[in-house]
Formats: C-alpha cells, structure tokens, sequence
C-alpha cells in the first residue's frame, strides 16, 4: 500500500477564569463541585499550536511537548483519545486520494506535536489550551461531526479548565448532574466582540512550574475543608449568576469586584505588592478601574476596564517590580501589544 501523511495543525489560546473551578467530585472523569467562569484570551498571546497526523506506517501514539516526547500513557491522554476516536467518521481526501473509513480509525496510530508560546504548567493555564487543541485538533483529523459544547466534555477529560478553552470571549462550564458527565460542559456566555474594552495584562512573575499541581491542591482541600464545601453550596452559585449579568451589562464594578473576591479565597498570601497596587489606585480612582486575579501559580492576571488604562497600569507595574530582588521576574505578557505604542 502506498504511504501516506494526513495532518491538521490547531491553534488554542488559554482562558483565565474570574470565578474559578476548584474542587472535584469525581477525579477520573473531572467533574466539578461548583460551575466557573472564565475569560478565553486572544490566541496571538498565550497559545497552543498542535500538529496531529496519521500515517499507515505509525505504530503506536505518540507525542510531543515544545519538542521533547512525552508520555501519553497516562488516564488523561488516554480518556481524550479514547473518546475521539470512538467518535471518528469517514475521511475522504480526493485532492491527497486518501480515504480512511470509521473502522479504519481502529487501527490507526497518531502523532502529536504540541508548543505553546509561553510558561508550561506555571499557572497559566497551559494544560486548559493543550487539552483544548488536542482535542479540537484530533477531532478534525478524525472528522468528528460533535458540536464544540460535546468536544468541551471530551477536554474536559484531559484538564478541567480546558473545555473552557473551546470558546472565546466569556465561556461557563456547568457542572453538570449527570454521573457520567454527560452534562458538564462548556458554553459560551458572550462572545469576543461583546466586551472588546477589556485588555488583559499578564505578570510573569516566576515561570517556575509550580510545586502543587491543582488536582494535589484540589485533593487536599476538598478532603479537608468544610469551607470549600460551602464555597461550592452556597458562595459560587449566586456568585456565577452576578457574574453572568455583570458580563451582559459590562459592568466592570460588578465584574472587578467578583474577580477580586473569588479570588483572594485561594491567595491572600500571594503577590501583595500587585494586590495592593490594584487596591490603592483603584481606591484612589473612587471607581475601580482594574480587576485581578490568580490562578494556581503566582501570575498575576489583570483586567483593565479600557486600553488607557492599561496602558497607566504597565506603567505603575513596572515601577512596583523591576527593583525586586526577585530575579525570576522576565516579561509581561500583555493581551494587547498596541497598548505599548
Ligand atoms: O484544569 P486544571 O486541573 O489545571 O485546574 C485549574 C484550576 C484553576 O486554574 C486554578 C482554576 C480555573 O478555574 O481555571
């Protein structure tokens, strides 16, 4: 038989979330205890690109990470391959005369090849728009026909956060009730166009990896903590629907105010300096003019209501940091570059 290369190459930008995922009810199948909701960012900035191809002469799965391979033996790779190819339909490629039926995909094996443009596994989110492009990508490869709510299950899988990433703009994950979890996906709650003010300016403050990985985090608090319980119960249910229509009215107090309260529950001890920065100016504004927030690492993602003050904010940024000791500082990654000009 003649030998033959199908590829399909997916960009994925990460999300960042304002009311945050924490908290498993059932690990294997990554369910949540509580809905979330996040912002997907511009895909120039923080991405994922991955290449998957398939090819008669590949023997067994393999992958690829910023060019090192990795195994992809683990539960979470293996749930999102499982489940794509279960969905696989019939490829028919007349420009390359390449036809692959449904039952073909069986036995076929595929190639991975995945970097991102920033920081792996320090908190930002790396594995929400690896998941997400690996997912989208193999689906293409596939010719999976699933909407991108039902591919957002199937990433979900790999890393929670990630079936967030299948949107952009405002994207919620619903929990869900079903055991199976059928039902706990992502949908889209506005889209990219709706809040276009908004500039999201990242802090590299360490592109360490960081020493807890969130299922650890999640597993010791989840265990342990009556007030993460409660957190999930009675706090993140109305907290989300406040959100949801802070988002809709673009309401940046409601939304600032939401950001910064959801998150100071998991880092109070974190990044002071950034915090108080955000506290005093927006105090001295008398209306806040930036949210922030903090994902598992200690980046800080911040949310300024319009580009001038974003641009004030890169400013006042840099005179809180560059005199710190702290030598791991590199770069700010910023949501929009033009700001600079
Ligand atoms: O998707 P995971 O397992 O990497 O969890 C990430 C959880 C947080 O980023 C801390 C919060 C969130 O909702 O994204």
């Amino acid at each position: 038989s003649r030998k033959w290369v199908l590829m399909v190459t997916a960009q994925t930008p990460t999300n960042i979330a304002v009311i945050k995922y924490w908290g498993k009810r059932d690990e294997k199948l990554i369910l949540p205890v509580n809905d979330s909701i996040s912002v997907t960012l511009d895909p120039a900035h923080l991405c994922t690109t991955t290449t998957v191809s398939v090819s008669p002469t590949f023997d067994q799965d393999r992958m690829w990470l910023n060019g090192e391979e990795i195994s992809i033996s683990g539960g979470r790779f293996q749930s999102c391959l499982r489940e794509i190819r279960s969905r696989a339909t019939d490829v028919d490629d007349k420009e390359k005369g390449i036809k692959i039926t449904k039952k073909d995909w069986e036995n076929l094996h595929v190639h991975i090849s995945s970097y991102n443009n920033f920081p792996t596994a320090a908190g930002l989110a790396s594995s929400a728009a690896g998941f997400a492009c690996l997912v989208f990508a193999l689906g293409k490869l596939m010719n999976v026909k699933e909407d991108y709510s039902q591919l957002s299950a199937i990433a979900r899988q790999g890393s929670g956060s990630a079936c967030r990433s299948l949107y952009g703009g405002f994207v919620k994950w619903i929990m869900g009730k079903d055991e199976k979890g059928t039902d706990s996906l992502a949908v889209q709650v506005a889209d990219e166009k709706h809040w276009d003010e908004l500039v999201i300016v990242i802090a590299v403050v360490s592109s360490r990896q960081k020493e807890t990985s969130s299922t650890t985090g999640m597993r010791d608090t989840v265990e342990t903590s009556l007030l993460l319980q409660h957190r999930a119960k009675e706090i993140v249910p109305k907290r989300i629907l406040k959100m949801e229509e802070a988002i809709k009215n673009r309401d940046f107090a409601s939304f600032a105010q939401l950001t910064c309260t959801d998150s100071n529950q998991f880092h109070a001890d974190l990044c002071f300096r950034i915090i108080s920065l955000v506290e005093k100016w927006n105090k001295a504004e008398g209306t806040p003019q930036v949210a922030y927030t903090f994902d598992a690492g200690p980046n800080a993602v911040l949310i300024a209501r319009n580009r001038k003050t974003a641009a004030l904010l890169v400013q006042k940024l840099l005179f809180c940091f560059p005199p710190n000791s702290d030598a791991d500082l590199n770069s700010f990654v910023l949501g929009d570059k033009s700001i600079l000009k």
